[in-house]
């Protein structure tokens, strides 16, 4: 069905906010190309967005932010912005490390990090050490990730386990695989509640494709950088419309 829902009649509940919110931040290209800009100064505002949503789903309580900020196949782009890419974590936490820390903000890194430049390893590293002992929102960057490399990742290290005796074949269950995901560090809270994709794009782009099995999905049409706290706010209300059943009837 079309999202036809209309949330103008319906007030954000603080008591189903949900716990882990995922979000493709996509459209900083064309928000750029509207105005006359290069794509990188799309990626820039972008960023700077970065700050205010996390805030803001820090504000209403969510306990788990993951934004999909360079994905696996995004290495396919031009280098000079795989670059920009690259060293937009630099610019990030140089700038924003103090309202992260105000915030009681915890970040964590998902993806295949060893294979990204190792400056910006470094400087994401920092921000982890930074800010590892802060008991706020856990704010989770999905960077060099691919839901089908996490997966693949997974089956060879269970593959390797079983090879090593640690347990047989027949032992791996959901909670086994899902201990060997890049996810594993979130614990219960791995799965998002919700996910939104921006810019009007209505695919999953290979991201958390385990983890996203039950969530429930918002499809907003702004573009990231004119994502607003107010379009989270509606978006968390659209979720908290909507009857999960997890595959049962009620
Ligand atoms: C997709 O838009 C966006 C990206 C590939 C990059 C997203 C990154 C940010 C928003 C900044 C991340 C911040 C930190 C701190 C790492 P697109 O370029 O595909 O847009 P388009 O579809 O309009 O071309």
């Amino acid at each position: 069905m079309v999202d036809t829902f209309d949330d103008s009649d319906y007030q954000l509940s603080m008591d189903n906010i949900p716990k882990h919110i995922a979000i493709i931040m996509d459209g900083n290209g064309r928000w750029a190309k509207k105005r006359g800009l290069q794509r990188i100064a799309g990626h820039k505002e972008g960023m700077n967005n970065v700050k205010t949503i996390a805030i803001t789903a820090s504000d209403f309580g969510v306990k788990v932010l993951t934004l999909y900020a360079f994905s696996t196949e995004n290495w396919g782009r031009p280098t000079s912005e795989v670059n920009f890419l690259m060293r937009l974590p630099i610019d990030f936490f140089s700038v924003f490390m103090p309202d992260l820390m105000k915030n009681n903000i915890k970040v964590i890194a998902t993806g295949l990090i060893e294979k990204i430049p190792k400056n910006t390893r470094q400087i994401i590293q920092r921000a982890m050490d930074d800010t590892k002992d802060n008991t706020g929102m856990i704010l989770n960057f999905a960077f060099n990730y691919g839901g089908r490399a996490d997966i693949l990742e997974a089956t060879k290290a269970l593959a390797q386990k079983v090879k090593d005796n640690e347990f047989s074949v027949d032992a791996i269950d959901e909670k086994i695989f899902e201990d060997n995901l890049l996810t594993n560090v979130l614990g219960e809270l791995a799965d998002p509640d919700l996910l939104i994709r921006t810019s009007g794009e209505t695919r999953i782009s290979n991201f958390m494709l385990w983890q996203l099995a039950y969530t429930e999905m918002v499809f907003n049409d702004n573009l990231w950088p004119d994502y607003s706290s107010e379009d989270l706010e509606h978006d968390i209300i659209k979720y908290q419309n909507r009857d999960r059943r997890f595959g049962k009837l009620n």
